[in-house]
C-alpha cells in the first residue's frame, strides 16, 4: 500500500517558489467605486502591478530610523504616519463581530454563532456589514475574523471562534473575509496557531504534533490566506511547541510565507512579544500596540554584532507597505461618511445572522413552536432575561446602539393576545410557574462568566440548574434557552425540560431571534459547530486540559477533536456536532457520486435529493463525510468534507450537489512534510447531522496511470 503511495504536495511550492522569486501575487488597490472589489491580496497574474513597486519606493526613502519605527504600533490601535513621506497613520479596530473601538456600534452574530449558521453567504454578507461598519468609522484594519478551534467546552474565547471542526471553519471563513475587504478594509485573522485555551495563556504552551497542527489547528488559517487572501494576520499569547507565536520562527517564516505563500503581514498580539530579537528574526513584521521589544534599542545593537540583518528589517517594512498600499489605504480617505454609523441593511443582515445561528437542542413531543391559540400567558424567568447576552466578554465585546434582551423580544413576538411575567427571583419564578401556560428559563452565561482572559466552569452559573428543576416540576412546558459559547453541563436538568435552545451569543437581536424560534416565527436551522458531551470527562481532550507541566499543555488527543474523537472512542455525546432540529422534516433521497473513480488530483460530484416533507418552510444543512476505508495512518471514523444550507418550501424537493475533490482526502505526511492522497475505497455518508447519516455511497481513488 505504502509503494503505490501517491503524493500530491499542494501548490506551496510553485507560491514559495514564485515568491522566493520575488513574485507578489496581484496586489491590486481596492476599488472603491462599487464596494464590491475583488479580494485583493489573493490569487493573480504577473506582471507585478504598482503596489511592489510603490513600496519599494517608499522603502528607499525611509531613514534607518523611521524604519524601526515602523514595526512597532503607536496610539494602542495604529501603524505610526510618516507625513514626511505622505504615509497616513492606519486605524485597527477590533474584531471580531463588531467594529467595536468607535462607540456604539452593530453586534452580529459571535464566531461560535455565525459557524452554527453553516451559511456560507450568511459569512460574506456579516463580512460586507463588518466592512461597511469600519469604512463609516475611517477604520482600516479590522482584528478578526478568529480561527482557533474549540477543543474543550471551557475555552473562554470559544464564542469568538467558528467551533471544532477544521473543514467548516475553513469554509466560512475564506468569504467572511472575502466580505470584509471587498469594502477596502484587511481583514486579520487570529490569533496563530493554538489559542485554545485562555488559562495561564501568556505561559502555556501548546505541544501539538505537526499532522495535528496541519489537519486541525492550521486548515482555517490556511484558508484565510489562499483562499480569503487575508491582508493580516495576528499571532496569538500563548507558546507552540515551547515557542511564544509572537517569535515562532516556524510559524511565521515557514509555515506562513514559505509553506502558505502568505505576502500579507502579521501582528502580535497585544503586548505577546517578549523577545524583541527572536520576533524579528522569527517573522513578526509589527509588534502591537507599541515597539516595547522590537525597539530601537534592541535593534541598533542587534545589526551592529550581527545577530540580525538590515534585510530583514526592510522586509516587514515592504510587507506592511505593500499590503496598506494594495488596500488604497495611500489612495483615499478610509472614512465614508456616506455609510451611516448605525446602518439599518447592517442590523437587517444581524437579525438575519441571528435567526440562522440558533440551534434547536430538544424538542420533546413538539413542546415548540408555542402556539399563539393555546398559549395564553409566559413567564420568562433566570438570570439571563433581561441581561445583554449579545456577546461574550473581553476585547470582542461591542457597545451598542440597540439591544433587544430575550424578555423584551419575547414580549414584542407574542403579541397582545399573550400576558407575559419575568422574575428572575426562584422563588417569585416558581409562583409564576404554576399560573402560566409556558415558562422560558434564561440560562447560561454572560460577557462576565464567558470570557477572554479566563477559562470557564463546565456546570451552569449557580444556581441555575436548581431554578430549571423547580421550575419545570410545577409546569410541563418549561422552556430553556442557554446562552453560552459551547457545550455546558445538562446532567440533571436536561430530562425535566421538554425543549431547549442553544442561542450561543448571536448578536444585539438576540431576543428578537430567540422570540420568533420559540414562536414559530422562524424555522430553527442553526446546527452544532461544535460536539456537546454528557459530561466534562467525556471530552477528548479532558485529560490533558489545563494539565500542565513545566507549563506545557500536551494536545495527547491529537487529531481526534471533537466528534472525530467521540467517533473513535464510540462515545455517545448527548448533542452530536451537526446536530439541530427543525420544526418540519426532509426526506433524503440516494446519493449518487459522478465519477466513481477519480485520479489523486480529481474530483466528484455527490448528488442527492432533499424533500421538505412538513408542512413548514424550512432550511436543511444537508452535510457531507468521509470514511477513510483503509488507510496507512489513524483516522477518525468521519470527516466532514462538504455541506450546504438549502432552502426548502413545504412538499418542495431540491437536488443537492457537493463538489468533493481528491485533495480533501489527504492527510499530512510528516516524513514528506506535506499531504497525501492514498488510492483506494473511501465511503461517502450523507446526512442531517455526524450521527444521522441518511445514505451512503463509495468513491474510489485511483492510482493516477
Ligand atoms: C486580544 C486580541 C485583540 C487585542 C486588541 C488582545 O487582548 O487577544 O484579540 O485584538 O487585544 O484589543
Amino acid at each position: 500500500m505504502k509503494n503505490n503511495k501517491i503524493r500530491t504536495r499542494r501548490l506551496l511550492f510553485l507560491a514559495a517558489a514564485l515568491l522566493a522569486a520575488g513574485f507578489v501575487p496581484s496586489l491590486r488597490a481596492a476599488d472603491d467605486s462599487n464596494g464590491t472589489s475583488p479580494n485583493f491580496l489573493a490569487g493573480g497574474e504577473p506582471p507585478p502591478p504598482p503596489a511592489e513597486k510603490r513600496a519599494e519606493d517608499l522603502l528607499s526613502q525611509m531613514t534607518p530610523d523611521e524604519k524601526m519605527a515602523y514595526i512597532g504600533g503607536t496610539n494602542n490601535f495604529y501603524i505610526r504616519a510618516i507625513p514626511r513621506l505622505n504615509l497616513p497613520a492606519i486605524k485597527m479596530s477590533d474584531g471580531p463581530m463588531a467594529a467595536r473601538n468607535d462607540g456604539p456600534t452593530t453586534a452580529y452574530p459571535a464566531g461560535i454563532a455565525l459557524a452554527a449558521t453553516w451559511d456560507t453567504n450568511m459569512a460574506r454578507e456579516i463580512g460586507e456589514a463588518l466592512g461597511r461598519d469600519c469604512r463609516s468609522r475611517g477604520v482600516n484594519i479590522l482584528l478578526g475574523p478568529a480561527v482557533n478551534i474549540y477543543r474543550s467546552p471551557l475555552c473562554g474565547r470559544n464564542f469568538e471562534y467558528m467551533g471544532e471542526d477544521p473543514f467548516l471553519a475553513a469554509t466560512l471563513v475564506a468569504p467572511e473575509i472575502k466580505g470584509i475587504q471587498s469594502q477596502g478594509v484587511l481583514a486579520t485573522i487570529k490569533h496563530f496557531a493554538c489559542n485554545n485555551e485562555e488559562w495561564d495563556r501568556n505561559r502555556i504552551s501548546s505541544e501539538v504534533d505537526e499532522r495535528t497542527l496541519e489537519e486541525i489547528y492550521f486548515p482555517a488559517f490556511k484558508a484565510a490566506v489562499q483562499d480569503g487572501g487575508v491582508g493580516c494576520v495576528m499571532t496569538s499569547y500563548n507558546l507552540l511547541n515551547g515557542v511564544h507565536c509572537a517569535e515562532n520562527d516556524y510559524l511565521m517564516n515557514q509555515v506562513l510565507r514559505k509553506d502558505w505563500g502568505f505576502n500579507g503581514f502579521v501582528m502580535s498580539d497585544w503586548s505577546a512579544v517578549h523577545n524583541g530579537l527572536l520576533a524579528l528574526n522569527g517573522g513578526l513584521d509589527l509588534e502591537m500596540p507599541r515597539g516595547t521589544y522590537m525597539n530601537r534599542a534592541t535593534m541598533t545593537k542587534a545589526l551592529a554584532n550581527g545577530q540580525l540583518k538590515q534585510a530583514v528589517i526592510d522586509d516587514k517594512v515592504r510587507h506592511i507597505l505593500r499590503t496598506i498600499i494594495a488596500a488604497g489605504f495611500l489612495d483615499r480617505p478610509q472614512a465614508l461618511d456616506t455609510i451611516p454609523r448605525n446602518d439599518p441593511d447592517n442590523a437587517r443582515v444581524a437579525l438575519e445572522g441571528a435567526r440562522e445561528a440558533i440551534v434547536l437542542l430538544k424538542n420533546y413531543r413538539h413542546a415548540l413552536p408555542l402556539e399563539r391559540k393555546s398559549i395564553k400567558s409566559i413567564a420568562v424567568v433566570g438570570p439571563n432575561a433581561a441581561r445583554q447576552v449579545y456577546c461574550g466578554g473581553g476585547s470582542a465585546f461591542p457597545r451598542v446602539f440597540e439591544y433587544v434582551s430575550i424578555r423584551d423580544g419575547i414580549a414584542r413576538e407574542a403579541g397582545s393576545g399573550i400576558k407575559v411575567f419575568t422574575s428572575t427571583n426562584l422563588t417569585e419564578s416558581v409562583a409564576l410557574a404554576k399560573q402560566v401556560d409556558a415558562v422560558v428559563v434564561c440560562a447560561g452565561f454572560n460577557a462576565s462568566l464567558e470570557s477572554e482572559g479566563k477559562d470557564r466552569p463546565f456546570d451552569l452559573p449557580a444556581g441555575q440548574s436548581n431554578l430549571i428543576h423547580a421550575v419545570a416540576a410545577v409546569n410541563h412546558r418549561t422552556i430553556v434557552v442557554i446562552s453560552s459559547g459551547g457545550g455546558v453541563a445538562w446532567a440533571g436538568w436536561l430530562d425535566k425540560t421538554p425543549a431547549v435552545i442553544e442561542a450561543w451569543y448571536p448578536g444585539q437581536f438576540v431576543g428578537q431571534a430567540v422570540a420568533e424560534v420559540l414562536f414559530g416565527d422562524v424555522n430553527p436551522s442553526g446546527r452544532l459547530p461544535a460536539t456537546f458531551e454528557k459530561k466534562f470527562e467525556d471530552n477528548p481532550s479532558a485529560p490533558y486540559y489545563h494539565l500542565s507541566a513545566n507549563n506545557k499543555t500536551p494536545y495527547t488527543e491529537g487529531i481526534f477533536v471533537g466528534y472525530r474523537g467521540y467517533d473513535a472512542k464510540e462515545v455517545e455525546p448527548e448533542f452530536c456536532f451537526g446536530h439541530g432540529l427543525s420544526y418540519t422534516e426532509f426526506k433524503y433521497g440516494k446519493p449518487l457520486v459522478s465519477p466513481a473513480e477519480i485520479p489523486p488530483d480529481g474530483e466528484a460530484t455527490v448528488s442527492l435529493e432533499v424533500k421538505n416533507t412538513g408542512n413548514r418552510a424550512g432550511d436543511e444543512v444537508v452535510q457531507l463525510y468521509v470514511h477513510d476505508v483503509k488507510s496507512s495512518v489513524p483516522q477518525p471514523p468521519k470527516e466532514l468534507k462538504g455541506f450546504l444550507r438549502v432552502v426548502l418550501d413545504p412538499g418542495e424537493t431540491k437536488t443537492v450537489k457537493l463538489t468533493l475533490t481528491a485533495e480533501q482526502l489527504a492527510f499530512w505526511d510528516v516524513k514528506t512534510r506535506g499531504f497525501v492522497v492514498e488510492p483506494g475505497a473511501y465511503e461517502l455518508l450523507v446526512g442531517s447531522s455526524s450521527r444521522d447519516i441518511r445514505g451512503k455511497a463509495k468513491l474510489e481513488v485511483v492510482a493516477a496511470k
